[in-house]
């Protein structure tokens, strides 16, 4: 199935965005190890968190969602979890098979992992290094890529780890392996990363020390813990709710609002930089929630100008450049990304896909090794299909961009939305947008 989206005339209205993703993920894979049941309000409901949420059963956990959409996980204690009879499928979702490959990783037993054509050719040597120091072995394909054999270790051995990449993935691999290892695991990130893994330790009662040192930033997890079931209420996720503020912005006349969402301070490096280029966005309400901070987002288009946006902010708007590039293309004058190395190993190589889809679609782009820099200014030409390559968020950047082109444009595969945004079409058409399914 194909998606169409049409210049639209003007968004208005309000809308709740799903649940973030990241502290899903998280969510269900703590409570798994957790003593007892826990609830689970707001989870995300797309197939990334659902491929978690089977995998955590074919390792022993029950977990069940109820009719009013709230998810019951009865967790097995820390180190609790048994063999799986079959392959683990984490689908596209990076986070999941990183972040279980971390907690398999001190369980004496063999797994096997694997996922959709985008997962198995994702480097997870960032991961498995570590992991192996610890005392887990994990085999994989050429370049560390999936399929994985992943053997665990019955005498874990707790490590003290510098990041080599800022990657909220690869602390929270460590941290979860550090879970079930005696002594102390402790992460050092040079550049901090998004925490809700640190967050939702302490909330189910982990012991945790962070603290910066001269090295940067270290997060020390003791061992063994006797965690217990609780209550999670998930947030609003800023990098869905990215999609519809960027629609506002650039669609003339927009007045939006969006509801109850994420506002970590790790993750709203893109809020920044359009206040910068002088978007018209507030938040009002701030407030917290389990721990984690929330606020409303009103969103009203107006004229952005380019700007550079600094290597530093890309650990907290890393999913957000796509989305980025294409306000960009609005804005007057040049706006700069640096520091992008990494969108060349998501879940497409999101640096390229941007630059190439842009550039079909009239707009003056430039490829660097690891920069990007859009030209904008007047409404993009449109009228093209741009393949998605099994990206979610290339699909939406590309829809978004439609909404306020010369003319339609198309993306090949529908489906790919649903790993993080299941209801994309539906909450944008509801704002006002014309998004159709076509066939051709
Ligand atoms: C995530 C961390 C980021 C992000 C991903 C989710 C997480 O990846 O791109 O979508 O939940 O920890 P890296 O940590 O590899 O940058």
């Amino acid at each position: 199935m194909k998606l169409r989206a049409f210049p639209a005339s003007r968004l208005s209205g309000s809308t709740t965005v799903p649940g973030d993703k990241s502290i899903s993920h998280r969510a269900l894979m703590l409570a798994a190890m957790a003593v007892g049941e826990s609830r689970i309000h707001g989870l995300l409901e797309g197939a990334d968190v659902l491929a978690t949420a089977a995998a955590l059963r074919c390792l022993g956990v029950a977990i069940e969602r109820a009719p009013d959409g709230m998810w019951q996980v009865q967790g097995v204690g820390v180190g609790g979890l048994r063999e799986p009879d079959r392959p683990l499928d984490l689908g596209n979702s990076g986070t999941g098979a990183r972040l279980l490959l971390g907690i398999l990783a001190g369980h004496p037993f063999t797994s096997f992992m694997t996922g959709d054509d985008s997962l198995r050719s994702r480097p997870m040597a960032r991961v498995s290094e570590p992991l192996s120091r610890m005392g887990a072995r994990i085999v994989a394909r050429a370049g560390g890529r999936p399929p994985l054999a992943v053997i665990g270790t019955a005498e874990p051995m707790p490590i003290t780890y510098k990041l080599p990449v800022a990657s909220a993935q690869v602390k929270s691999a460590i941290l979860l392996a550090g879970l079930n290892t005696p002594g102390i695991t402790t992460v050092i990130e040079p550049e901090p990363t998004r925490d809700h893994t640190e967050l939702m330790l302490k909330g189910f009662g982990a012991t945790l020390k962070v603290e910066q040192t001269k090295e940067g930033r270290a997060v020390s997890l003791t061992g063994q813990p006797e965690i217990f079931g609780r209550k999670v209420v998930v947030p609003g996720d800023p990098s869905s709710a990215a999609f519809p503020l960027a629609a506002a912005l650039i669609v003339p006349g927009s007045d939006i609002r969006l509801p109850n969402v994420g506002l970590n301070p790790h993750r709203i490096g893109l809020i920044e930089t359009l206040l910068e280029m002088g978007a018209d966005i507030a938040i009002e309400n701030r407030r917290e929630e389990a721990g984690e901070p929330v606020g409303d987002l009103r969103v009203r288009h107006g004229a952005l100008k380019g700007i550079t946006v600094p290597a530093e902010r890309a650990p907290s708007m890393i999913d957000e450049y796509p989305i980025l590039s294409v306000v960009a293309a609005f804005a007057e004058g040049e706006t700069r990304m640096e520091g992008l190395a990494e969108l060349r190993v998501k879940e497409s190589d999101r640096l390229s896909a941007m630059a190439q889809g842009l550039a079909a679609c009239g707009v003056k782009v430039a490829e660097g090794k690891d920069s990007l820099t859009v030209t904008g200014g007047k409404a993009p030409a449109g009228g093209v299909r741009i393949p998605v390559k099994l990206d979610h968020r290339i699909g939406m950047s590309f829809l978004v961009l439609g909404m306020a082109a010369q003319k339609p444009v198309e993306i090949d595969d529908a489906e790919a939305i649903g790993t993080s945004f299941p209801g994309f079409v539906e909450l944008m058409n509801g704002l006002g947008a014309v998004v159709t399914k076509t066939n051709r």
